[in-house]
C-alpha cells in the first residue's frame, strides 16, 4: 500500500513549477489529487494526463486563489469528485521583483491578496472541510521570509506573514488534529524563475553549499514526508529546503 493512499489532495497553483512537481509525488505517494490552476488549462490538463497514465487519480479545477468565492468552489468540486480533502498545499504564489520606488498599492495588493489573504482562507476552507479525523496544511513560504530579499520587499514581507501563519494556525488547528507545516524552497527551477537564467542563478548557486539550485521534485520530497504518517509530530514548524542556501 502507497503511503498515502486513500488520501485527497488539494494542490494549489500546481499547473507548473513547484505546484506541478508536488502534485505529481503526492499521485505517486498514493493520493487523489486536485490540480488547481488559474489560467494554464492546457498545463493542468498534460499533468492530470501524465498522473493518470501513470495509474494516480487526479482533476484538474480552475480556480483565481486570490478570490474568495472561487476558493470556496474549488473544495465544493475537490469533494464533489472524490468526496472528502484531508490535505491542502498552499503553493499558489507570486513573486515581483524591483525597487521600493516601483512599488504600487496593485503591486502589493497582488502579492498580498494572493500569497497570504489567498492561502488564509484557503486553509479555513480546509479546516471547515477535513474530516473529523483531522488533516494537514503545507504552506509553501520561501528562504525569503527569514531572510529577505533586496528588491523583493513586498514579497519577502509575504513569506515573513506566511511563516507566521504556520504558527499561529497550527496552534488554533491542533486541538482538531490538524497540523500546519511551512516548506521554505531556496531558489527552485521553474517557469517563474527561469527567465533569471545562469547568469542570474550563480550567485545563489555560489551560496548554496549543495551546489546547484533546487528542482521542483526536491521541493516534494520534502512536501511528501510533511504530509505522510511519518510527519505526524510535526506542525507550526517551517522546513528550508534549499540546499542549505541563506538568501
Ligand atoms: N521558484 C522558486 O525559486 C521559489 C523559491 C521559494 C519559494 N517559491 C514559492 O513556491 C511557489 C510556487 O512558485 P513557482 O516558482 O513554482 O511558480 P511558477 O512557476 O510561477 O508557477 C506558479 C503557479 O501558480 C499558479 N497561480 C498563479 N496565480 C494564481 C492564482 N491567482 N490562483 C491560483 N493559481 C495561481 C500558476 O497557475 P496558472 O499558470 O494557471 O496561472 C502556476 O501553476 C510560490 O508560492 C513561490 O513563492 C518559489
Amino acid at each position: 500500500m502507497a503511503k498515502l493512499d486513500g488520501k485527497v489532495a488539494i494542490v494549489t497553483g500546481a499547473s507548473k513549477g513547484i505546484g506541478a512537481g508536488i502534485a505529481l509525488r503526492l499521485a505517486a505517494d498514493g493520493a487523489s489529487v486536485v490540480v488547481n490552476y488559474a489560467r494554464s488549462a492546457d498545463a493542468a490538463g498534460l499533468l492530470v494526463a501524465a498522473i493518470k497514465k501513470a495509474g494516480g487519480h487526479a482533476t484538474a479545477v480552475q480556480a483565481d486563489i486570490s478570490e474568495p468565492d472561487q476558493i470556496k468552489t474549488l473544495f465544493k468540486k475537490a469533494v464533489d469528485e472524490f468526496g472528502h480533502v484531508d490535505i491542502l498545499i498552499n503553493n499558489a504564489g507570486i513573486y515581483e521583483f524591483g525597487d521600493l520606488a516601483g512599488v504600487t498599492p496593485e503591486s502589493i495588493d497582488r502579492q498580498f491578496g494572493l500569497n497570504v489573504k489567498g492561502l488564509i482562507l484557503a486553509t479555513q476552507a480546509a479546516a471547515e472541510t477535513f474530516p473529523a479525523a483531522g488533516g494537514v496544511v503545507v504552506n509553501i513560504s520561501s528562504g525569503a521570509g527569514v531572510t529577505p530579499i533586496a528588491q523583493a520587499q513586498v514579497y519577502s514581507a509575504t513569506k515573513g506573514a506566511v511563516d507566521n501563519l504556520t504558527r499561529s494556525l497550527a496552534l488554533e488547528l491542533g486541538p482538531r488534529k490538524i497540523r500546519v507545516v511551512g516548506v521554505a524552497p531556496g531558489l527552485t527551477a521553474t517557469e517563474g524563475t527561469s527567465g533569471m537564467g545562469e547568469e542570474g542563478a550563480a550567485p545563489f548557486v555560489a551560496r548554496t553549499p549543495l551546489g546547484r539550485i533546487g528542482q521542483p521534485a526536491d521541493i516534494a520530497a520534502a512536501v511528501a514526508f510533511v504530509v505522510s504518517e511519518d510527519g505526524n509530530w510535526i506542525t507550526g514548524e517551517t522546513l528550508q529546503v534549499g540546499g542549505g542556501l541563506r538568501l
